[in-house]
């Protein structure tokens, strides 16, 4: 994969849950009750998390992010037997403290400096976008927060991706999306974006329409590829 810098961003547009933010940090912070078994629950809370949003999307019958997430933790600890008493209640929670990753908030400040500007596109509710960006201290790095609640439709729905565009004021050709979720970077990249997939999860690339300009297994690799706005 080529490692000479996209051309033309001006800006920076970040998917949230897997990306800015480890979704596996929630069951992590419960390893005290939960012991090993955090490792079968998270890929299995996050799958059923994600078939939720798709399968609601077919169907048109949306419900926001904290609904899908916490049935999805329902089912999950369903499977898992798992019913000890405030466990649910303190995953979701967690859930909103979300740790970000740890290249995050030196790679955010990097972007700033260099003149790009930077957004959150993201499934989260705003509710939810809103306190993990709060507990995370990294608003003052993010210029807009943009979740689907806005359009109504889940990711990757076009009118998504389009959010952006409009909020941004800028062409999708000139963003730079970043996602660890291969299908959402897919997807953007379709869209128009130019894209840095964070290919986190060691993931195969997906055979579907688009394709990421650029692969990469940390965001601390992104400054590297994004020459600085033209002034
Ligand atoms: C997000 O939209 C897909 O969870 C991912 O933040």
């Amino acid at each position: 994969m080529s490692n000479i810098p996209l051309a033309g961003v001006q800006a920076c547009v970040f998917d949230a849950y897997g990306t800015l933010f480890d979704f596996a940090s929630a069951a992590r912070n419960c390893r005290d009750v939960l012991g090993d078994v955090i490792d079968k629950l998270t890929p299995l809370w996050r799958d059923k998390q994600l078939q939720y949003t798709w399968l609601r999307a077919v169907q048109g019958r949306h419900a926001d992010f904290w609904q899908v997430t916490s049935d999805a933790l329902d089912f999950a600890l369903e499977t898992l037997a798992l019913d000890k008493p405030g466990l649910r209640d303190r995953l979701m929670n967690l859930y909103l403290t979300l740790e970000p990753f740890p290249e995050v908030g030196e790679v955010l400040e990097r972007l700033k400096a260099s003149g790009l500007r930077t957004a959150i596109l993201s499934n989260g509710s705003p509710m939810m976008l809103d306190a993990v960006v709060r507990a995370s201290g990294l608003g003052t790095l993010i210029d807009a927060v943009l979740s689907v609640e806005t359009v109504g439709v889940y990711k990757p729905h076009p009118r998504v991706y389009q959010l952006a565009v409009d909020r941004l004021g800028v062409p999708a050709a000139a963003i730079a999306f970043q996602s660890s979720n291969a299908w959402d970077a897919y997807a953007a990249s379709a869209f128009g974006m130019q894209v840095v997939w964070c290919n986190r999860y060691g993931q195969r690339p997906e055979r579907l329409p688009g394709k990421p300009d650029r692969t990469v297994r940390s965001l601390a690799e992104l400054p590297a590829l994004l020459r600085a706005p033209q002034t």
